[in-house]
């Protein structure tokens, strides 16, 4: 059978993707429909060999469609995707609005892929991309061992944030070059050349909401409410791939080596791991443009008994979205 496809912001750094994956991975797409807002639409973006029209959301007619992957931000999700579903779609919502949602599945591909089944309101959710790769990388040490604590600090790429945050590292990297001063725009203080802790908006408690979603999503996928989540956000002047210092605290001992092994094991997972000039995961020299979760580093806390460190590497804009929103449309077609 073949899907009616709709993707609803083609024109932003993850929309692009998706179009890029559903070609590569020969999804079965009949009619492929990409959706922007009016500032764009009238132009064309690739899917595959061909070019397809972009046209506006705000006057599309969703009745038809089989499937529809949002990336357009949580406005537009808030807003068009009960309509779309409301028309028979099923909704792969790549941003925050739903994620939540009780009557909402938040699925990671290899981890909950079960759980795209129950979708009462037609909606499943795409976890945040921080989250995303943590959890390809966690959840079969949590099934061997149990994790009870996780300590997460994130180092994360521009393109998470979006097109214009991707151009403003470009345009601040070659204007400091050029001994030019440059004003930020998209990110509160100067991204090139600096590291940024925060993402998102600040809480009551100082936390910000970004790492609110490490938290709270982390508990959802895993199915396990009593799992401490500590996480410190921290954008970096990296274009693709989000990278992670990860610590946890185990109910059962895990030494390195079986932890290496439940990771060589699992899907999804690649483990990069020697000890030696180069023997780990950059964004650099591995995530960017590649579908895996790369690991890392795994070594046993001196500090603690049942503590063990990995460094978690994936392209946030494949894995950690993209690629993980066409994973759930496989799902969705694997049911018939
Ligand atoms: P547009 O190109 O028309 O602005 P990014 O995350 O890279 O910034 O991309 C955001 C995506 O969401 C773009 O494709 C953008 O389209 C789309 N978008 C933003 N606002 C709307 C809207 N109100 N209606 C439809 N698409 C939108």
């Amino acid at each position: 059978r073949q899907y009616k496809v709709a993707v609803v912001g083609a024109t932003g750094a993850v929309g692009e993707v998706m179009l890029a994956v559903l070609a590569e991975r020969n999804f079965p797409v009949g009619e492929i429909v990409v959706l922007a807002s009016e500032r764009s639409a009238g132009g064309r973006v690739a899917f595959g060999d061909d070019e397809v029209l972009v046209r506006d959301l705000a006057t599309f007619d969703p009745a038809g469609v089989d499937i529809a992957l949002f990336s357009a931000g949580g406005a537009v999700s808030k807003e068009y995707a009960p309509k779309f579903a409301a028309a028979g779609a099923v909704v792969i919502d790549n941003s925050s609005a739903f994620r939540m949602d009780a009557d909402v599945p938040l699925v990671v591909s290899e981890v909950n892929p079960e759980a795209v089944k129950d979708r009462p309101r037609g909606i499943i959710a795409n976890p945040n991309c921080s989250t995303m790769q943590l959890m390809v990388a966690l959840a079969p040490l949590h099934r061997a061992a149990g994790i009870e604590r996780i300590n997460v600090a994130t180092y994360q790429s521009v393109s998470g944030t979006g097109r214009k945050a991707m151009e403003e590292l470009g345009r601040q990297t070659a204007g400091l070059l050029n001994f030019q001063s440059v004003e930020p725009e998209v990110y509160p203080v100067q991204i090139a050349f600096n590291v940024i802790p925060h993402g998102g908006d600040f809480d009551a408690n100082g936390h910000t909401s970004e790492e609110m979603k490490l938290v709270h999503e982390t508990r959802k996928i895993l199915g396990d409410d009593a799992i401490g989540v500590n996480a410190t956000v921290v954008r970096v002047p990296v274009f693709y791939g989000h990278s992670e210092a990860v610590n946890i605290e185990t109910r059962d001992k895990l030494t390195a080596v079986r932890a290496r092994e439940l990771l060589q094991a699992a899907p999804g997972v690649e483990v990069v791991d020697e000890p030696a000039n180069g023997g780990y995961p950059t964004p650099v020299t591995h995530a960017s443009g590649n579908d895996a979760v790369f690991v890392g580093r795994i070594r046993e806390d001196l500090s603690h008994e049942r503590g063990l460190n990995l460094w978690v590497v994936s392209d946030n804009i494949r894995k950690g979205a993209a690629l993980n929103a066409v994973q759930i449309a496989e799902l969705v077609a694997a049911e018939g």
